[in-house]
């Protein structure tokens, strides 16, 4: 499958993007800093563009089986984290533009400030289970 990766960068990206192309899946990997993704691939590619546009987002969407996202953003005691929130919406837009269909993507509990408080409860060993239906 052709598979675009957002968060490439990261812990979890950098494995997701070996595993899939060990699997023999074809990947782009869409980051802000080509230079920090260090694997080699025929089967990657890495682009720049700003996970905050679908205008910049949509020409590397074109033609891909499945968007995968592993973005994260820090965690702020004193603000609402409102990376995943704004760059979904870019994400689903570029993905109606271009006709992508599917999306797996990963995310934290807090992205507002009370939800800081859910993340704290789970370090304290209760967890808790949310469906999100898009
Ligand atoms: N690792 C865990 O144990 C764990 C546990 C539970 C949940 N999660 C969730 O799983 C997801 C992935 O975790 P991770 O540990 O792999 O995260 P990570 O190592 O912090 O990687 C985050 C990725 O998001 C990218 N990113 C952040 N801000 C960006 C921006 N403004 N523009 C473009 N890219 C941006 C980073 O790019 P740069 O490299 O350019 O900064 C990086 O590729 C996160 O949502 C995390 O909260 C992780």
């Amino acid at each position: 499958m052709k598979l675009l990766v957002l968060g490439a960068t990261g812990n979890t990206g950098q494995f997701l993007v070996r595993q899939a192309l060990e699997q023999g899946h074809v990947v782009k990997a869409v980051v802000r800093t080509t230079s920090k993704l260090t694997i080699q691939h025929e089967n990657l590619t890495v682009v720049k563009a700003n996970i905050f546009s679908a205008d910049s987002l949509v020409e590397h969407f074109n033609e891909q089986d499945v968007i995968m996202s592993c973005l994260g953003f820090p965690i702020s005691l004193f603000s609402e984290v409102t990376g995943y929130t704004e760059s979904i919406k870019a994400i689903v837009l570029a993905m109606r533009e271009a006709k992508v269909t599917r999306i797996i993507a990963m995310a934290s509990w807090y992205t507002k400030r009370e939800s800081v408080l859910d993340y704290m409860h789970i370090y304290n060993g209760s967890c808790q289970c949310k469906l999100v239906r898009m």
